[in-house]
């Protein structure tokens, strides 16, 4: 394992200014997203969608790494060239979901384990070769009625290790991917203590895994509210419990933290990682790694037009550019309309 490459990985992903676009949906959820702006999931829609997204000239300015979904890594451009090379050109690091999905954890009801380490080891080694440079994995943690149960957090973040381990091992860099999602009616506050007691057992078993933490990135929930509850935290009271758990709970040898957007709306996203750079003195880079909240107004934009090729692309720069903006705390609300 090359420790030295893997962490020069790391940090150009989380290079100033830039971020993660997650292109990985799966094919349910393209499906669902699709769905909405009445395109028809077909191979040929998911490619022409995704070309559309990696060849949004000057992209590489702000968007450091893209997550692929297997079906899109193995894809080319309309002119046969394969998206890995398609992003590499743009200034991009392809990168891959390697799990298969959040299912059922029998015996615990309202629960899920996330799958896909059963060969896990052969398809890493097929990603590298077919130009994978870093990979995800994400675990899904429910709060509710008497759950999430100390069983579902452990056994979760016990394969994010051991998938985090197998992923080094093929000289790829792991971003573990704890989520604790916003589906519910609960506080703040319960928010914050699931996201600690969750990350505290994922660096646990991170460690025991022997996984070297220079050369992985950590893609955490922000700690927020739940959707439906009455009382919606501020702007800088989100940003503040965001940081403060993660200060409790992530080494500073971690190189960065690339938050997903969950649920939040595109302004939502962009607004909260704002005001966590303008926090001083924290030991990590703080970025995005948004699938809705970068691809929102570019999925309503294109419609599945191909003549509306040039404003969909024209929305996901403009998204890119203010998150690039809210990676230096620069972000202002008078920038949304400047586009
Ligand atoms: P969202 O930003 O839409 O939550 O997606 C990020 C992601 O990759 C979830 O795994």
């Amino acid at each position: 394992m090359d420790i030295e490459k893997l962490a020069t990985t790391a940090q150009a992903i989380v290079a100033k200014g830039k971020g993660i676009l997650a292109a990985d949906e799966s094919f349910g959820t393209i499906e669902k997203r699709f769905k909405k702006i009445g395109v028809s999931s077909t191979e040929e829609n998911r490619r022409a969608y995704r070309e559309l997204l990696f060849t949004t000239k000057g992209i590489g300015e702000f968007i450091s790494g893209v997550i692929l979904f297997d079906e899109t890594l193995r894809q080319a451009s309309a002119d046969r060239t394969p998206f890995p090379k398609v992003l590499q050109k743009a200034g991009s690091i392809p990168g891959i979901k390697v799990d298969i999905g959040a299912k059922p954890l029998a015996g615990f009801p309202g629960e899920k384990i996330t799958e896909g380490l059963d060969g896990l080891r052969e398809r890493l080694a097929e990603y590298f070769k077919l130009g994978a440079r870093f990979t995800k994995w994400r675990a899904v943690i429910t709060i509710g009625n008497g759950i999430p149960t100390r069983f579902c957090i452990d056994a979760n973040a016990h394969a994010l290790a051991q998938y985090a381990a197998l992923s080094q091992e093929a000289g790829l860099v792991p971003i573990v991917e704890p989520e604790v999602l916003m589906d519910g009616d609960h506080s703040i506050e319960r928010c914050a203590e699931v996201t600690e007691t969750t990350l505290k057992s994922l660096y646990f078993h991170l460690h025991a895994h022997r996984v070297v933490l220079e050369g992985t990135l950590l893609k955490p929930n922000m700690v927020i509210a739940g959707k439906s509850c009455p009382t919606q935290a501020k702007v800088g009271q989100v940003a503040q419990a965001t940081v403060d758990v993660l200060r409790r709970c992530v080494p500073a040898a971690v190189p960065g933290i690339v938050f997903l957007s969950g649920g939040q709306s595109e302004t939502e996203a962009t607004v909260h990682l704002n005001a966590m750079n303008r926090i001083s003195g924290l030991p990590w880079e703080l970025s995005f790694s948004y699938g809705r909240a970068l691809q929102a107004s570019a999925l309503d934009a294109w419609g599945g037009k191909a003549s509306q090729l040039g404003a969909a692309q024209k929305a996901y720069y403009h998204r890119a550019k203010l998150n690039g903006a809210a990676r230096h705390g620069k972000y202002t609300p008078a920038m949304e309309s400047a586009g």
